[in-house]
């Protein structure tokens, strides 16, 4: 053996216990959030998993068989030899719009595919799995490892619609039953019966402090950069990285209150087309939109409706299943805006990815200061600028729910980066082909992993939409 065969053999031998080691971690990795999948379904009956209340939404069982026919269809089809397709029949009927593989059911239809059963669903995951399982030990290739990743982040997107759609579903019916009881998590604190004069009271009491809370983080403005770098896991519409120009500005310190979005109301907000958008006001009108989705008005006092089923409204928590169309409004009331993309991404760049996620197993979001008295982190109300902000991480990264708690929406549409380009193949329609009438979110949620969030992480919604986990951030030109 030469010099140079004994380098190739080294380098040959140093590549594939690389891609052994790699290939270890994914399939950690990908048992992982696959357990989780089979987690979240726990609560739920196998009639629960079939329910799909609207269009938009998805059943339970539809969510769990669609993300193991990415897994199937992407990559073990096609990378795994001797892989047994586990149903041909399956290969349409769980194509949720990937047009360029031969059709799909209309979406408004999985409602109906009582067939296959619930158990040849569960098989076909555990077919699946271990067919992944076989692939990663054999050391693939990197583009190979890559569409697993992809996998792994796609079925991380599909828990949290899980979640966002049994909640739909669950209030769409008569007895409204909850997801989960609240063993465990967070104490709401007015979960417990109260009198209606003293929520009244509370949510008085709590817009004073509120009002004395509201604190805003200034950026002076110039060049900054955002999107994901070409290291790592992000989706396509997250690159390429590139500059932008910010002018200067001031980012809400958290995120609007329940008490906050209330005076809006209690202002006449929704009945004032001056505020509106013209489609945002054609929307209010034609479905008679008089609070946020899961609100309900009792004789004296708000309710509303979440994963621990109906409870009195919580003043400190934020406000939650707005659209874009009633953030956008509650902005303009309040003589502010919602934040550009890059701004909220500049902002977020600095800080620890630490919030309220689904592992908290909160299910709900949670007033900025629940874990730590008001006040405690060193912010006065003067302008700080982002440089000022890095060293606050931890505790206050959750306290100002940049990650966590709830979507934020921006002021963006969601568009191509420059120099954008969607991936080859049937993959290549994960994201691009949606670049039309929709709006940029940003930071997650309380049902989103925390592993599946980056401060570059895109997430889009039409104007409409209020039925995911979706709140508000005001910012202002400073
Ligand atoms: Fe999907």
């Amino acid at each position: 053996m030469g010099i140079l065969d004994a380098e190739v053999s080294v380098a040959t031998h140093l590549s594939s216990t690389v891609k052994a080691e790699a290939g270890a971690a994914l399939w950690e990795r990908f048992q992982q959030v696959r357990s989780t999948s089979l987690h979240l379904i726990e609560p739920l009956s196998e009639e629960d998993a079939m329910l799909q209340s609207m269009p938009d939404a998805s059943p339970a069982k539809w969510h769990l068989a669609h993300t193991t026919w990415f897994f199937e269809t992407f990559i073990l089809a096609d990378r795994l030899d001797g892989y047994r397709i586990f149903d041909p029949a399956y290969r349409l009927l769980f194509n949720s719009y990937y047009k360029s593989l031969g059709g799909h059911p209309l979406r408004q239809q999985r409602g109906l595919f009582s067939r296959p059963p619930f158990s040849s669903v569960l098989r076909y995951r555990r077919h699946v799995e271990e067919g992944i399982g076989r692939l990663l030990a054999q050391s693939p290739a990197a583009e190979t490892l890559e569409l697993v990743e992809l996998g792994i982040n796609h079925e991380q997107q599909h828990q949290e619609l899980l979640l966002t759609d049994i909640l739909h579903a669950f209030w769409s019916q008569p007895l409204r039953p909850a997801y989960a009881a609240p063993e465990g998590c967070w104490q709401p604190k007015h979960a417990a019966p109260h009198r209606a004069s003293s929520i009244t009271e509370s949510i008085t009491q709590s817009i004073t402090q509120q009002a004395n809370q509201r604190r805003w983080v200034a950026h002076p403005g110039g060049t900054v950069e955002i999107g994901a770098t070409s290291h790592g896991f992000a989706f396509d519409n997250e690159r390429p990285r590139h500059a932008v120009l910010l002018l200067p500005h001031r980012l809400a310190w958290r995120l609007t209150t329940n008490a906050e979005y209330l005076e809006f109301i209690n202002d006449q907000g929704y009945q004032r087309p001056e505020l509106w958008l013209s489609d945002g006001w054609d929307t209010v009108c034609r479905e008679g939109w008089q609070a946020p989705l899961y609100w309900e008005k009792t004789e004296e006092n708000w309710i509303e409706f979440g994963l621990h089923g109906m409870n009195p409204l919580n003043p400190e928590a934020p406000v939650c299943h707005v659209s874009y169309f009633e953030a956008d409004a509650f902005a303009r009331w309040r003589h502010a805006r919602l934040p550009l993309e890059s701004e909220w991404e500049s902002a977020a760049q600095p800080r620890a990815i630490a919030g309220n996620f689904l592992e908290s197993r909160a299910l709900e979001a949670r007033p900025a200061f629940a874990s730590a008295a008001a006040g405690s982190v060193d912010v006065s109300n003067s302008p700080k600028n982002a440089a000022e902000e890095i060293a606050m991480e931890g505790r206050a990264a959750e306290e100002t729910q940049m990650f966590g708690d709830l979507w934020e929406w921006t002021a963006s549409a969601y568009l191509a980066y420059p120099h954008f380009r969607t991936a080859a193949g049937a993959v290549g329609e994960y994201n691009g082909k949606f670049m039309c009438n929709q709006f940029v979110l940003r930071g997650g949620s309380l049902a989103t992993p925390a592993s599946h969030i980056r401060a570059s992480y895109r997430n889009f919604f039409p104007p409409h939409a209020r039925w995911q986990f979706t709140g508000i951030r005001l910012a202002d030109d400073g």
